[in-house]
């Protein structure tokens, strides 16, 4: 080694992630960045240049669990080549296989669940066991280092709850994710505060129960969770605040208040019913009618009429006869929701429904695509009805045409618009003028 490069910091490692599945894993992935940053760890888009490679994973289906084992198994040319290479795989289905993974697939180092993975640092340097999947007492959130003070993409994700305690009877979350955790006001308002400072003007806030938050408010009170949107609406410079994924008996009055009163809550709202079959909700064991989700959804729009709703359903659950999805086509027809993700029916271990006899395969796949075809009419007739409106467009990124940027609408939709002088960050106001498959086409607002 020459004096020269002994004088120069050692070239910082390459650190590859991959995420699977949902939002708060994106958020995960994120955090977990940071804390291996800390060590000396910087991202890299390209797995081939990396010297450690973490899969954030998902559980919620079988297929999503599955991915991660096809992406091991093209691992094994990279880590046969270079030997240093570390693997670790995080999220969901290191939280629910553990040790299974690794007896699987021995190429992988490290295995880390959602509650541990400020840990990470420490399992690398081999100061801690090389499978954490324990639910801690303290909270991963305090033992994280704090958000390096970059500027940030205009949308950010925080998370402010995690866990359930609902059990549906299909869902692995429970058990993966925990019990129902909330994290602190302040907490949350400080991470907020931080994220505007250094550029963002859109958060969504996460959570497996977002709605179902709640906490010791500053004022000493318990707060709920439209309460808390409320304290982040006087945040200056948040212009707009989402929320994912709520539970319909966690809609509080409050809450659905907040979406009449804090305008920077913005008119979209997921708000996931699996089906439309009472009976079928039963055995689901989601603790609401059909009728008490329509009602809500009228008590949502009459505080704020222009709302987008959105959910998830789940064809083919055990039991669903032609009767049942007949039930949940109607309430589809009766909500009109301006997209929704629908999904065939996943046994999952250690659920209770696992157990149950399944339907038909072929008999459930052609009711998801009656579903699926429902949905899309809706999602086209959503789109269309946005043509000749202005709407409020954050800008994102430039889009592959030049002058061309890419923002988000009021109600989530993409949208292009021809806007050379704009940056990302900039929020504008935007006349739509065309609908695309899965975008929008708009025009700068005078
Ligand atoms: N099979 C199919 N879909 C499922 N979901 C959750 N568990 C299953 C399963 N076992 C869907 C639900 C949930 C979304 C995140 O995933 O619709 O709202
Ligand atoms: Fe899963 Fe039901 Fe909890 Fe949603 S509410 S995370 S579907 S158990």
């Amino acid at each position: 080694m020459t004096d020269q490069a002994s004088k120069t910091a050692p070239a910082a490692k390459k650190l590859f992630i991959k995420t699977y599945g949902c939002q708060m894993n994106v958020y995960d992935s994120q955090r977990m960045a940071e804390a291996m940053s800390a060590e000396g760890y910087e991202l890299t888009e390209d797995q081939a240049q990396a010297d450690m490679v973490l899969l954030n994973t998902c559980h919620i289906r079988e297929k999503a669990a599955e991915k991660l084992y096809s992406d091991l198994g093209r691992l094994k040319p990279f880590k046969a080549e270079k030997p240093d290479l570390k693997i670790g795989v995080a999220g969901c289905v290191a939280q629910a296989e553990g040790e299974e993974i690794i007896r699987r697939m021995p190429l992988v180092d490290l295995v880390v669940g959602p509650q541990t993975y400020h840990r990470l640092p420490e399992m690398l340097r081999g100061e801690a066991p090389k499978i954490l999947t324990e639910f801690p007492e303290e909270d991963k959130f305090d033992h994280l280092p704090q958000r390096r003070a970059t500027r940030r993409a205009p949308a950010a994700f925080l998370t402010v709850q995690e866990g359930c305690d609902k059990f549906c009877a299909f869902c692995v979350v429970p058990y993966t994710r925990g019990a129902e955790v909330s994290r602190p006001v302040d907490r949350i308002l400080r991470e907020a505060r931080d994220l505007v400072e250094r550029g963002v003007r859109e958060i969504t806030l996460l959570g497996q129960n977002v709605n179902g938050w709640h906490g010791a408010g500053e004022d000493g009170r318990e707060w709920g969770f439209g309460r808390l949107i409320r304290a982040l609406g006087e945040i200056e410079g948040l212009d707009r605040i989402r929320y994912t994924t709520s539970h319909p008996n966690d809609m509080a009055d409050d809450l659905i208040a907040a979406h009449r009163d804090v305008p920077q809550l913005m008119p979209y709202l997921h708000l996931p019913v699996q089906s439309g079959s009472d009976r079928i909700l039963k055995a689901m064991n989601r603790k609401h009618t059909a009728t008490q989700y329509l009602h809500l959804i009228d008590r949502i729009r009459e505080a704020r009429p222009d709302i987008m709703l959105t959910s998830d359903f789940i064809v083919g659950f055990p039991g669903e006869t032609d009767q049942d999805h007949a039930d949940t086509l109607r309430l589809i027809e009766e909500v009109g929701f301006g997209t929704a993700f629908s999904f065939k029916y996943s046994p999952r271990p250690g659920t209770p429904a696992y157990e149950r006899a399944e339907i038909d395969s072929a008999v459930a796949d052609a009711r998801l695509q009656e579903l699926q075809a429902l949905l899309s009419r809706q999602q086209k007739a959503a789109q269309e009805s946005m043509i000749g409106r202005t709407l409020g467009v954050l800008f994102e990124k430039p889009g592959r045409i030049d002058g061309q940027m890419i923002g988000k609408s009021d109600y989530l939709h993409s949208v292009f618009v021809h806007a050379p002088d704009a940056r990302a960050g900039d929020l504008v106001p935007v006349r739509i003028v065309e609908s695309a498959p899965n975008s929008l086409r708009g025009e700068l607002a005078a």
